[in-house]
This record gives structure tokens, C-alpha cells and sequence, in this order.
């Protein structure tokens, strides 16, 4: 096993440092624990953690005392299950011999109407629920703060430990816990981050230096790994697959002797977080291995040879989640290769993982690669959904499909893609992109949360209720059991994790809304900066010293850093491609703007700009894609006129003269869009300056320098997109600016 070669690492915003006590220690400096195995590794992780993020923001070490002696502090009760809660409550306070008052008044701060509401978000997965699956219960807790005393209430280790996050976050936002009445349960069963590392150490789409789990083909393991799983804990995350979904070379042999040792104790440490470790798989896995000389699912050599590999991966790896496939897709083998279905290579193994309790999440981004620009018929935005969605309710209890946010791939805006709700009858799981592939590689600042939030809102029409994206993928709408959301990760072996500081808010971002898909955007941006900034640098706890500057500074801190966050995703689609087009960039590193670097290849990606206007007429007079929606949606993007016109030119193809809604002309509106881009960068530079010597001074170098490239990144894109569609139209700005 090998360890880091960076040594030194930030601790993000589990960075304990000082915080204001608020009458906080009072809640912390006692706990006791009942009912919860202190032997089990989860409690005793949350118990540690619970110690350094106290001790560190609150300079006092929380003592644990025997429940005979426990007289206020933190209660920490086990509760098998949380349907029970109201009973449960009474139960602790009698048991306890606390008076009926207090029982009373416990039993009154829920109305019957917050009551009910929680009980049927939270039943509806059960009462519908088509199967059993291990992550549909985990993870629930309760805290509520009563008379000097905060009861900590869980119902398996999981919970616990999200509790103690949850209370530790309420410290370092600075928030007093009195007063705390929070029942909490993950909206998502699975929260997963998917890490596109190869096993030479470098990062797929990675732009914050290289892998921490794999150096030079071999396994890394050390304090950083730790670290790395009590920040993903920390937001709820609970699965991680560790290896690029493209399973080249080395990382075929990840499912042989030769690292499931390894594997085993990454495991074991991911165990202690409540993390289940996942793989990426290679179908072709067979004949790389050595066995059959096919991949064929339904031959019966390579079921064999699978079952037999799975077997002996288990054995080593009990607590193994599962895998993911990427197949059939840019170059990637998979069924189609011997004229199955995805369906038949996805059934197959997860018949196989099924007696150990695992998963098979297969990808649905399927296309063809290999198209011709000449071809106006065929719409890669199509191909989701036509290769996946005549097999609904195909696919077997433990597969589940995992889905693009948008039919292309991760622009900075798409529709959402019809096949999210599209399916009915089978599992299906969320997948967006925190490492910023097309949104600015971590070097431009694009806080992605408003645009995962966006996602999770659209109404699919999929249902008479629950119907929204958050509810389908929650397994709400159908009853599905397995079900969730996966991010493509933005970290790193840099010192700050994400390259960019402010890129740790995607981080931080993706497991809050995982875990808690109604928190707003700007919820967890000021929960993330207020974790991240708020406190004193220097490590003091001189509660009596005047903190009128720091409190100024800290306001000034989270209303600047807010704003250039919930404004950074507007600002880049200013001033990269217009309404919806996407993929003007760069080809393969995908930065930067080359507006017809993609227009002639053969990725399907076009923007079909001629001398008349620009877009892709998706409509049905077009190539029908519009047509995959459920009604009302269907209709309102296959009409110009109701179509949302941040999407104008994904679904129609439209001249520059065409007035928009706010009456200018779309070839207006490009240009103004793009000169208001740059201008937005400058502001939000001049806000960062402002903000000198109120955060830490490497963080303020970093970012400062990043903003740098960003600003001569928005000037290019402004220049080439404005001249490219001036040099096309021949029509000149309104406004007279210049234009090359
Ligand atoms: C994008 C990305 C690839 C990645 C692929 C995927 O196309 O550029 O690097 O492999 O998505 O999601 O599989």
C-alpha cells in the first residue's frame, strides 16, 4: 500500500477552528451514550470526531459519564427505527424521570400538520416500496434540545454519526443548538461520489492534481484517505467508487488477488464512515483476466467465469457495494457487442452480486460516437432515451440506471433528460458532474449547486404527484428502494482537495442536497462558507474579547462570497455558448472556446450556426427529440414560443433577427450577453479583493490567481463567440462595442 505524495492537506470546512461558543459548551462538554455497541467501529469514529471538532472549535473536550450520573449535556439514544419516534420520545423522558411538563412540551413543538407532512414524505418510499434494499432505512436521526439537555436519537450507526456532523455543524456555523428540533432522513438512499481516477494516478476530467486512492498501479492508503471519508461523511455521502468508469489496463485487475487486499482495508475504512466502496467494472473483464475468450452475458462460460470472479471478490470484500458499468459507449465494451441488451448484460451480474447484498449501476450514456455531420437524423440527445427505454421494467431488483442530468453531457445548461421519468418501472439514480469538465475546469469560479437544484425541481409530469426529478430519483414517485444520486468528483491530491478553493462548495454542495434535496442553493452556500471562513484563524478561545471587527468581517465575508457564488453559474453561460447550444469549447480538453471545434466531428455535438441563425431544430419538425417529454413539456419545447429560452437553440433552430421576449433580437442578445459576462467577472474579482486579509492569505493568493485566468478565459470566449456570429450574420452591436 502506498501513501500520498502530498503531504499536506487542508481539512476544508472540518477545519475546527475557533469558533463563537453561543452557550454551546454546555450541550457538549457531557455526553452519554445508550443503547449504541461502543465496540462497533462507526460509533467510536463519530465519538473521536465529535472530540477534535469540540475540542478545536470550542477549546473543551467532551467527557463521556455514565447514564446514572448523566444530569445535561449530550444524549446520544439508539432508536431502532424512527416511525416510533413520538412513543420513543415519551418512553426516554419517563424513563429518565424527567417531569410530564417536559414530556408535554416535547410532544407539542410538532404540529399535527408538521407531523403529518413528515410522516408521508417519509412513507411514501415504503408503502410503495416494490423491494427490499440495504440503504433505505440507514442514516435517520433526530436532535432536539430540551431543558440543558440535546438528545441525539439514531437508529443505526449511520445516523449517529450524520447527528454528530449535524451538531458540529451547528458550531462552526456558529448557531446555538439551543432551540435545535430537527428530524433528519436522507432524501436520497444512495449518495454517491463516482471518482474518475485511472490507476497510473492520474484524474479523468481531473483538474485538481492527481488521484488519492492510486499511484503508479498501485492502491494509496494513508491519514489523506481518512481524512477524504470524514469529509465525504460529513455531507452525507454513504457510497464511493473509486476508478474511472473507462476501466483500462490496470484497473481490469482491481477484481483479482493482486489488490483485494487492499481493497478490503479501504473498505474496512470506509466502513467506519458509513461509506459503501463501489467499482468501476470492465465488461470485457473475462478476456483481459483470462478466461473465456468472450463477454457475451448469456453465454454460459462467461456467467461461470463471473460468478466465480464475484465469488471470490465478495469473499475478500463483504461489505463491497457493488459496480458500476460504463458499456457499449465511446469505445467501451459491452452486450451490444454480441447483439444483447442492456438489460441482459446488466441482469446478469447483478443476479450474481444479489446474494451478497450488491448493486450493478449501469450507465446510460449510450451514443453513437461515430456520427457524421452531415447527418441531420440522428440526435445524440436522442440516444438515452431511445437505447434504454422500450426495456422499462426489464432490468432486475438490484440494477440501477444511472442517468445524465442532461440528454449531451454536462453543459452548463441542458434540458433535463426525458429519460429521468421517462422510466416507470425500473431503478434509476441521478448523475451530475462536480468536477467542472465544460463549466470552467476549477479555474473559473461556477458554484453548480442552482443547476443541480434545477434538475431535481423539473417537473417530469411522470406521475399525477411526485413527480419532480428529486421525487423520482429519491424513489418516491415509484417506490424503488434503490435509487439516488451520483456526482462525478472534483477532488484531488491538491492541497486544497478541489484546485480551486471555491470549488470545495460543489463538494460540500453535492452531499448536502444529496442528503437533503429541498436545502436551497443558497442554504448551502452560506452553511458551506460560514463552516469554511467564519471563526479565528489563530487558534484563541478568549470568549471575553471584543469581536465587534471579526463579526463585520465575517458578515462581509458571507454576503461577498454568497454573492459570487449564486451568481458564478449565470455568469459563465454569459459568456460561453448562447441558450442552451453548449460545446463551443475546445476539443477533448474542453476549456476555452473554439466555436466550431466540434461543428465537423463526429461526437454529435453541433450547433448548426449557418448565415441565417444558429441551433438545433429538435422539434418535430426536426429530429422529434422534443417529443420524449411527457405533456406539458413535450408541447412547450416543441413550440418557439413557449419553449423556456434559456433553451431556445437546444430545441430550435432560429434566426438571428427573432425577437425574444424582452424584445431584443437573439443576435442582440448574444452580444449583450457576452459583454455582460466579462463585466460580471470583474465584479465578482473586485468583491474577492475586497475580502483581503479576512480570509487566510494562501486561500486569497489561490483564488485571485485562478480569477486571473478566468477573466482572460471570459474575454476570449466573448471575443471569438461576438466576432464568429458577426463574421456569420453581418449584423453589427446595437451598441457599437467591439467586435473583432
Ligand atoms: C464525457 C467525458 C469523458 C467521460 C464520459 C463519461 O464524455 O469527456 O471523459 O469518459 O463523459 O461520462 O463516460
Amino acid at each position: 500500500m502506498e501513501e500520498n505524495a502530498v503531504k499536506n492537506w487542508t481539512q476544508l470546512w472540518l477545519n475546527y477552528i475557533p469558533k463563537k461558543e453561543h452557550g454551546n459548551i454546555d450541550y457538549i462538554k457531557n455526553y452519554c451514550i445508550c443503547g449504541f455497541g461502543k465496540e462497533e467501529s462507526i460509533v467510536g469514529h463519530a465519538m473521536k470526531e465529535l472530540g477534535s471538532g469540540v475540542k478545536g472549535m470550542l477549546g473543551v473536550e467532551p467527557e463521556e459519564v455514565e447514564k446514572s450520573s448523566f444530569t445535561a449535556g449530550l444524549m446520544i439514544v439508539q432508536k431502532l427505527s424512527m416511525k416510533e419516534e413520538y412513543s420513543m420520545k415519551e418512553e426516554y423522558f419517563m424513563e429518565e424521570e424527567h417531569s410530564m411538563d417536559e414530556e408535554h412540551s416535547m410532544e407539542e413543538r410538532y404540529s399535527m400538520e408538521e407531523k403529518h407532512s413528515m410522516e408521508e414524505k417519509y412513507s411514501m418510499r415504503e408503502e410503495h416500496s416494490m423491494e427490499e434494499s440495504p440503504f433505505i432505512n440507514e442514516g435517520e436521526y433526530r436532535l432536539s434540545e430540551e431543558a440543558g439537555t440535546l438528545l441525539l436519537e439514531a437508529s443505526d450507526g449511520s445516523g449517529l454519526l450524520y447527528g454528530v456532523f449535524h451538531i458540529l455543524r451547528l458550531i462552526a456555523m456558529e448557531k446555538p443548538l439551543k432551540g435545535t428540533n430537527v428530524l433528519c432522513r436522507p432524501d436520497n438512499p444512495l449518495r454517491m461520489l463516482n471518482h474518475w481516477d485511472n490507476m497510473k494516478g492520474s484524474i479523468e476530467r481531473g483538474y485538481s492534481g492527481e488521484s488519492f486512492f492510486f499511484n503508479d498501479n498501485k492502491m494509496i492508503l494513508d491519514e489523506r484517505t481518512r481524512d477524504y471519508a470524514r469529509l465525504a461523511a460529513s455531507v452525507g455521502i454513504n457510497g464511493v467508487v473509486i476508478n474511472n468508469v473507462n476501466v483500462n489496463d490496470a484497473a481490469t485487475w482491481l477484481i483479482t488477488p493482486k489488490y483485494l487486499n487492499n481493497l478490503k482495508k479501504l473498505s474496512e475504512l470506509f466502513t467506519c464512515y458509513g461509506i459503501r466502496l463501489f467499482l468501476s467494472l470492465n465488461f470485457a473483464a473475462p478476456m483481459s483476466l483470462g478466461g473465456p475468450d468472450s463477454a457475451d452475458p448469456l453465454d454460459e462460460q462467461v456467467i461461470t467465469w463471473w460468478q466465480q470472479k464475484i465469488t471470490e471478490v465478495y469473499t475478500a470484500i463483504p461489505n463491497l457495494g457493488g459496480f458500476l458499468v460504463k458499456a457499449d459507449s465511446e469505445g467501451r465494451p459491452g452486450p451490444f457487442t454480441y447483439g444483447r441488451t442492456q438489460a441482459d448484460g446488466a441482469n446478469m451480474l447483478a443476479d450474481l452480486v444479489k446474494p451478497y447484498g450488491g448493486v450493478i449501476i449501469w450507465r446510460c450514456f449510450v451514443y453513437n460516437c461515430t456520427q457524421d455531420w452531415r447527418d441531420y437524423k440522428t440526435d445524440r440527445a436522442r440516444a438515452g432515451y431511445d437505447n434504454f427505454i422500450h426495456m422499462d421494467g426489464d432490468y432486475h431488483d438490484n440494477v440501477i440506471l444511472q442517468i445524465k442530468n442532461g440528454p449531451m453531457d454536462f453543459q452548463i445548461r441542458e434540458p433535463v433528460s426525458p429519460l429521468l421519468g421517462g422510466l416507470k418501472k425500473t431503478n434509476q439514480m441521478l448523475e451530475v458532474q462536480a468536477a467542472q469538465e465544460y463549466t470552467g475546469h476549477q479555474i473559473d469560479v461556477c458554484y453548480l449547486i442552482p443547476l443541480f437544484k434545477e434538475v431535481l425541481d423539473f417537473n417530469t409530469y411522470c406521475a399525477p404527484q411526485y413527480s419532480t426529478v428529486a421525487d423520482v430519483i429519491s424513489g418516491r414517485t415509484f417506490g424503488n428502494g434503490y435509487a439516488g444520486m451520483a456526482a462525478v468528483s472534483n477532488t484531488g491530491n491538491d492541497e486544497n482537495w478541489t484546485g480551486n478553493d471555491l470549488a470545495a462548495a460543489n463538494f460540500y454542495g453535492f452531499g448536502r442536497l444529496a442528503f437533503s434535496t429541498s436545502l436551497t442553493a443558497e442554504e448551502i452556500a452560506e452553511e458551506w462558507i460560514r463552516m469554511t471562513f467564519l471563526g479565528r484563524m489563530e487558534a484563541k478561545h478568549a470568549m471575553e474579547e471584543d469581536h465587534s471587527m471579526e463579526e463585520d468581517h465575517a458578515m462581509e465575508v458571507l454576503d461577498t462570497l454568497k454573492q459570487i457564488l449564486m451568481e458564478s453559474r449565470s455568469t459563465y453561460e454569459k459568456y460561453t455558448s448562447p441558450l442552451g447550444i453548449g460545446w463551443m469549447v475546445n476539443p477533448h480538453i474542453h476549456y476555452g472556446p473554439s466555436v466550431d471545434g466540434y461543428e465537423y466531428s463526429r461526437w454529435g455535438t453541433y450547433h448548426r450556426a449557418d448565415h441565417l441563425g444558429v441551433g438545433v431544430d429538435r422539434t418535430d419538425r426536426g429530429t422529434g427529440y422534443a417529443g420524449q417529454y411527457y405533456e406539458p413539456n413535450a408541447s412547450m419545447y416543441n413550440n418557439i414560443d413557449t419553449c423556456p429560452e434559456e433553451l431556445l437553440l437546444f430545441f430550435h433552430h432560429v434566426p438571428y433577427t427573432h425577437r425574444l421576449k424582452n424584445g431584443k433580437t437573439l443576435i442582440q442578445h448574444i452580444y449583450d450577453s457576452h459583454f455582460e459576462g466579462v463585466e460580471e467577472v470583474k465584479e465578482m474579482i473586485a468583491g474577492w479583493e475586497s475580502l483581503k486579509g479576512k480570509v487566510p492569505e494562501d486561500s486569497y493568493v489561490r483564488v485571485r490567481e485562478r480569477f486571473e485566468k478566468q477573466l482572460w478565459n471570459a474575454r476570449e470566449w466573448r471575443d471569438q463567440v461576438n466576432s464568429y456570429f458577426y463574421r456569420k450574420s453581418g449584423i453589427g452591436d446595437e451598441r457599437g462595442r467591439m467586435i473583432y
